[in-house]
Order: structure tokens, then C-alpha cells, then sequence
């Protein structure tokens, strides 16, 4: 393990290239929002620690039993609904007004946006969206005390569900041709943040940006499946370490 002088001259590296970069990737995932109380999927508390994803996170789930998924949903926006962003999250945001920064989350909160940052992309979809299953229209959804069943369209009728990416699922166009732009542009400096990076296309993603000449560094108190593949490794909680990257 590392020790603290370590840790310092690390820090003080990516400081010297965070402060002299134009464009900056941050690929986030639930280790960003775990500061603010909001459980991770593989941690300790892990949703996936307790609940089976089968039943929760995918269509076939969904079919079967769509309020029970429908449920889970609901109790996770009070949760998100009355949570703070945490310091990781408002770093990220503060280091935007002089550079262009890319937030490029898998998490379907919104602690990045509440946090000030203009610029984030949602890759796994938004948990304050749902769209219908029968005529595809999405619409805005805030967090209610549980119906017996999930909602209706207006429209059509059809069973509304939320607008998040499940298990075997496509992911959504939009973020990642606007991420794989962003990389095409150039990129000083990517971060891979409290993800396991569990998923290929994380990876490559992360990988792309250093292929583009990107110093790439992850920020997490654990190894990952990316560890061996960064320039550098912050280990430490984001909520410590991201706001010792500018600043005084
Ligand atoms: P995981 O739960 O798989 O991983 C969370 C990561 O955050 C772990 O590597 C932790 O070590 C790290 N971590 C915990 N606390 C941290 C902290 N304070 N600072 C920094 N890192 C910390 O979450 P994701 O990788 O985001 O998808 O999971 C990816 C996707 O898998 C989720 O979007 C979800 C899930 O199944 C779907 O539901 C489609």
C-alpha cells in the first residue's frame, strides 16, 4: 500500500496537468454518490449484495412483476430525492469554468447536475424519467407515495417504466456518440471515478481517451477491472481527494 508522501506527489502530478488542461472526460459511477449516502450496486452495501439483479434490473423482471420493480424504483428517488451532493460531486463542477469538462455518468441520479455541472451525460439513462413500454413516449417523473401499480400513459394507456438501461438492453445513442465526440476533440485528462468498470464499453471508453493522449487516472479506494490499464491511481474516497486537484 502506498504510503501519505505517496499519495501526495500523485496528487500533485494530476494537479500540474488538471491545471494546464483544455478538455477533461470524468467516466462516474456510484462510488461518486456513495459520499452522499446513495448505496452502490457491488460495494459493501451494494444493492447487488442483497438483491438479485434478475429480479430488479431487467425486462423479463419487469414482465413478471412490475410493481415489485416498480417499488424499488420509488423507494430509490426518496433516496436520491433527499440526498446532498457531496464534495466529489461540486469539485467536478468547479473545475468547469475554465475548461471544458465531460461528465460522463453511469448513475441515474442527478447529484452532478444539482452540484452545477453543465455538461453530463447519462449512459445508463435517468431514474427521473419513465417512458412508456407501449407507445415509447418519456416523460419527466418525480418520486410518489407507491401506487399499487406503476402508472399509466396518458396517451395510450400503456404500462410506464422507468427510463433507465436494464441488464441486456441497448445503451442510448445519444451519450455515447456525444462521448466518443468529445474524445475525437482531444482529451488532457480523463478520470475513471468510483466505478468498477464492470462494463467493456467503460473500459473502452477510458482506454480511447488515453489512446487520444489523455493522462488517465482513477480515483477509488479499491482495485478495479481498469486498474492495470491507468496512468495513475488516487486511492482514496472521491469526496477527499477530487477537491486537492485545484484550487488554493
Ligand atoms: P459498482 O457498485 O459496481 O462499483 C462502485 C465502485 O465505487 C467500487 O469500485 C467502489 O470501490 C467504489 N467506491 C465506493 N465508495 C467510493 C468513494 N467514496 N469514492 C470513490 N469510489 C468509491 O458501481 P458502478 O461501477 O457504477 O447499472 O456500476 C455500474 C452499473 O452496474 C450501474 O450503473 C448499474 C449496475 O448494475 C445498471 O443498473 C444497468
Amino acid at each position: 500500500m502506498a504510503g501519505p508522501e505517496h499519495r501526495l506527489g500523485l496528487v500533485a502530478e494530476v494537479r500540474d496537468r488538471l491545471g494546464e488542461a483544455d478538455r477533461v472526460l470524468a467516466l462516474t459511477g456510484a462510488g461518486v454518490s456513495a459520499e452522499s449516502g446513495i448505496p452502490t450496486f457491488r460495494g459493501e452495501d451494494g444493492w447487488w449484495r442483497r438483491e438479485d439483479p434478475t429480479t430488479l434490473a431487467t425486462q423479463a423482471a419487469f414482465d413478471r412483476d412490475p410493481s415489485h420493480v416498480w417499488e424499488w424504483y420509488e423507494y430509490r428517488r426518496g433516496i436520491i430525492a433527499d440526498a446532498e451532493p457531496n464534495a466529489a460531486h461540486r469539485a467536478l463542477a468547479s473545475w468547469e469554468p475554465d475548461r471544458a469538462v465531460l461528465v460522463a455518468t453511469q448513475n441515474v441520479d442527478d447529484l452532478h447536475e444539482r452540484a452545477g455541472s453543465r455538461d453530463v451525460t447519462h449512459i445508463h439513462g435517468s431514474i427521473w424519467r419513465v417512458r412508456c413500454q407501449a407507445c415509447g413516449r418519456e416523460e419527466e417523473h418525480r418520486a410518489h407515495p407507491l401506487p399499487e401499480r406503476p402508472p399509466g400513459c396518458d396517451r395510450c394507456g400503456g404500462l410506464l417504466r422507468p427510463a433507465v438501461v436494464w441488464f441486456g438492453e441497448m445503451l442510448p445513442a445519444a451519450p455515447i456518440r456525444q462521448i466518443q465526440a468529445f474524445i475525437d476533440g482531444g482529451v488532457d485528462v480523463a478520470f475513471v471515478i468510483g466505478t468498477e468498470a464492470s462494463f467493456g464499453y467503460i473500459q473502452g471508453f477510458a482506454r480511447a481517451a488515453r489512446q487520444a493522449g489523455a493522462l488517465l487516472v482513477e480515483v477509488n479506494p479499491s482495485r478495479t477491472a481498469l486498474s492495470g490499464a491507468v496512468d495513475i491511481r488516487l486511492e482514496a474516497p472521491a469526496g477527499e481527494v477530487l477537491p486537492e486537484l485545484m484550487g488554493p
